[in-house]
């Protein structure tokens, strides 16, 4: 294929004919008669994504906020050939030359997506290992069993705050706490962990005016941690950060743990509520989830190509003239990694309602030097959240209509706005019963998961409970509903108290 002439550079804007304002329904082009990643026609992406498909192939010529020109690239294999060649693309936006020129002025509304920091995400070559390699090494220092112990402790705590009532949000209540409780315990934090920090992590996502007060707070939370840390090294990521080889200074363990906590979060809340989400109006995926033909971890693995949590990293950039995708991209050319468009190119899915189960080369995680590392982690935590979830409220279902769910969504993530859902009223469980040293079991085929259908008050079968929260557990105990104020207090046997003592409590 001939490259297309198109030159994202080389045009100088004098030349242009008056540009309409976007938002003008009769000029829904930019500059060039390039078509706009902003405003209207951007509102369905997805849409616009396979428009330009069309029109341009695997990678297209877009303009960003401001009529900033870029490429996105749209193709399976050109997304990963770029992330893959760090000989020819890099992270690093210090090179991209509408910056350097200052045609991207420093106020432009995504420069937090692309604004060069010292963390590993925008590094390269030797810099990027040292950073890397302290992140990876204080990774491969978690100890998966007792994560998915706590994700499961985690997520009971949570229903318990809502599962008398019948009702919750999905969203607010669970998707968006579970990774951030999770995550602050995985960075020695856990007593960090609550309503507020929650609410400043989404504050500062959405970019309100409030934001960089939000942004302040856990930045002074990461600081006192990685001070404390020092002083006070406990068996956790952030003392394994800082004892790193690799010597990290306070700033680089600060932003760090705060690219971790961010990242964590928001990519993990978003996948949290895909999943529900689809679990909840798809009846096709419900009855391959209660038929047992497919487990929580593969719908994970199904959301993960259908509704990548990140849907484009802005950006990468050119380093040297090249060729991507039948264009020429000039050296210092931007583009944006395209993982939803990479997702869904037709030449790896030409059916995208076909299942893609045990295929997990999809674009979720990235590629190449900078693939994500916490994908296990991630992972984790949507697989055994769900999971437990479910067992608790076998019989959720949506509490109102498909077509009534919002999102809010921006050109790198898509983030469900509610996901309100009814439930038999059940008591909450004990949260402290006797962690199971054992894998986790197999899917069981018991589950009622329902948008209108039956409910039950039963528990599933299958989830082999401890004897003593299986009672607590069956609303109809002849005790009447527990709740953990009305337990009678007993002193724990000795094996309860070596656990507890071992776990911290
Ligand atoms: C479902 C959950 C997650 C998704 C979908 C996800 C996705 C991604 C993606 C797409 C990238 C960027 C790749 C690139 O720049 O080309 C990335 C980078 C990164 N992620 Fe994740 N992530 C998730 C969870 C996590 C978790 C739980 C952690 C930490 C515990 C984490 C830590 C990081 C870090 C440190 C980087 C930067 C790596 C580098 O530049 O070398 N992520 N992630």
């Amino acid at each position: 294929m001939t490259p297309e002439s198109h030159s994202l550079t080389d045009r100088d804007p004098a030349d242009d004919a008056p540009v309409p304002p976007p938002g003008c329904p009769a000029h829904p082009l930019g500059p060039g008669g390039v078509r706009r990643l902003y405003g209207p026609e951007a509102e369905d992406l997805g849409a616009l994504y396979e428009k330009l498909r069309a029109e341009h192939g695997a990678v297209a010529p877009v303009l960003i906020h401001d009529d900033v020109p870029m490429w996105v690239v749209l193709g399976h294999s050109e997304n990963l050939h770029m992330v893959r060649s760090p000989s020819q693309f890099t992270r690093d936006s210090r090179t991209w030359e509408l910056l350097r020129s200052g045609r991207v002025k420093p106020d432009h509304p995504l420069t937090p997506h692309f604004a060069w920091q010292p963390i590993c995400s925008y590094a390269e070559g030797d810099e990027h290992l040292r950073l890397r390699g302290a992140v990876t090494g204080a990774m491969s220092t978690i100890d998966y069993r007792g994560l998915r112990r706590y994700i499961n402790r985690a997520t009971q705590s949570l229903v318990n705050r809502f599962c008398d009532e019948g009702r919750a949000d999905l969203v607010g209540q669970f998707a968006d706490h579970l990774p951030m409780a999770v995550m602050c315990e995985v960075l020695g934090m856990a007593d960090e962990y609550n309503d507020r920090i929650v609410h400043a992590a989404r504050d500062m996502l959405k970019g309100t005016e409030t934001a960089i007060a939000s942004n302040q707070y856990i930045v002074d939370a990461l600081t006192r941690l990685t001070t404390r840390r020092r002083t006070q090294p406990e068996e956790d990521f952030t003392t394994h950060l800082v004892n790193h080889p690799a010597r990290l200074t306070d700033d680089e363990i600060r932003e760090h743990l705060r690219l971790i906590l961010i990242a964590a979060y928001e990519a993990t809340a978003n996948l949290i509520a895909n999943v529900l989400r689809v679990i909840l109006t798809d009846p096709r995926f419900r009855a391959q989830l209660n038929g047992g033909q497919m487990t929580v971890p593969e719908a994970v693995e199904q959301s993960l190509w259908d509704e990548p949590p990140f849907s484009g990293i802005l950006g990468y950039f050119a380093k040297q003239d090249t060729e991507l995708g039948g264009q020429r991209i000039r050296k210092g050319d931007g583009l944006l990694f395209g993982i939803a468009p990479g997702n869904l190119d037709p030449r790896v899915r030409p059916d995208v309602s076909a299942s893609m189960q045990g295929n997990r080369s999809h674009l979720a995680f990235g590629g190449g030097p900078h693939e994500c590392p916490g994908q296990d982690i991630g992972r984790a935590i949507a697989d055994t959240g769900i999971d437990a979830l479910l067992m608790r409220l076998p019989d959720i279902r949506l509490d109102c209509a498909e077509e009534e769910l919002r999102w809010t969504a921006s050109i790198a993530s898509r983030h469900l706005a509610e996901l309100p859902v009814r439930f038999e009223p059940r008591p909450p469980q004990d949260v402290t019963q006797r962690p199971a040293l054992r894998p986790l079991p197999a899917q069981r085929p018991g589950w009622l998961i329902t948008t209108d259908g039956p409910k039950t008050t039963e528990p599933a079968a299958g989830w082999p409970l401890p004897p003593e929260s299986a009672a607590r557990s069956t609303p109809t105990a002849s005790a009447g509903p527990s709740q953990p104020g009305r337990e009678p207090h007993r002193r724990p046997g000795l094996w309860q108290r070596v656990l507890r003592w071992w776990r911290g409590e």
